[in-house]
């Protein structure tokens, strides 16, 4: 790993070379710990609604919510491509929002930003983002944005009809100039062809292993949301359970006397002090 922070034309010149690896982080220690993970990518992802925030889906998360997690994890990263990720309602109603909402990220710290979908009028709101200068990471699949209009969590794609469309959506955000593009719960084949079909390195989550790279969300790695978890998730420890005896044993240690420990964890008056006469009576 280099000292130099990775930017997205390093991302873009990763298609080909070799895995991209992406997280989510929505604070500051946990974007100190991807951060020297050595993770390419990292995203403030609105994922945050659900795994930090308790939502049941992303649609909550608002702009200034996004600012304050980002600006956060900003303060935390030093090698990582920061990605901010932008919430519902953020690009849909115009261009010039799109782009000011866009601008509030960079402010933030990210040096990026992703939107959802590929339907022509996110394509405008690419082309306005990147009119700005502002490097943009597009995202198709199941889009957790649309879940009232695609009925649910579902695995996107299956049918020709809609793979097709997904196909045509991925093209089209490639060719507005996207430098990456995240696959999301799409059957294996397509994200295999939609790989195959686009300039940029895809990113998968639940698309399979032939994406350019692949992106977890950080509180489903480490074991430490106990809501969902979707067949893709690999968890690679259980720390949510470590938090758990952990903090058990500190309410025991408590309700037992047993913390502090007079000795090494307490501070005590040396005699010199002369405060003889105050302390005098407290044994009784
Ligand atoms: O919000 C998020 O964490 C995401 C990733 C899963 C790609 O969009």
């Amino acid at each position: 790993m280099s000292g130099k922070t990775v930017s997205a034309p390093d991302v873009r010149a990763m298609k080909g070379v070799r895995p991209i690896a992406m997280l989510t982080a929505y604070d500051y220690p946990s974007a100190r710990l991807v951060d020297r993970s050595g993770a390419d990518i990292i995203l403030v992802g609105d994922s945050l609604g659900m795994v930090i925030l308790g939502y049941p889906d992303t649609l909550s998360v608002t702009m200034d919510t996004m600012i304050h997690h980002t600006a956060a994890v900003a303060r935390g990263v030093e090698h990582a491509l920061l990605v901010g990720d932008m919430p519902w309602m953020s690009y849909h109603t115009s261009p010039d929002e799109a782009v000011e909402n866009a601008a509030r990220f960079i402010r933030a710290g990210a040096r990026g930003v992703k939107i959802e979908g590929g339907r022509p009028s996110r394509i405008e709101a690419v082309r306005a983002i990147l009119d700005a200068e502002i490097p943009v990471m597009g995202h198709v699949g199941l889009t957790p944005q649309s879940v009232m209009a695609m009925g649910g969590f579902k695995v996107q794609g299956k049918g020709e009809a809609q793979a097709r469309k997904l196909v045509d959506e991925a093209k089209a955000l490639d060719e507005a100039g996207c430098f990456s593009l995240v696959l999301e719960c799409v059957p294996t084949e397509l994200a295999e062809l939609i790989t195959a079909s686009v300039s940029i390195p895809t990113i998968g989550i639940g698309a399979g292993p032939a994406c350019d790279g692949q992106v977890l969300v950080f509180h489903d790695l480490l074991g430490l949301y106990d809501g969902h978890q979707p067949k893709f998730v690999r968890r690679y420890a259980e720390i949510g359970n470590a938090i758990g005896d952990a903090l058990s044993r500190y309410v025991s240690d408590v309700r037992e006397g047993n913390f502090p420990d007079e000795l090494t964890e307490s501070f005590h008056v040396s005699a010199e002090a002369g405060m003889g006469a105050l302390y005098a009576g407290r044994e009784g």
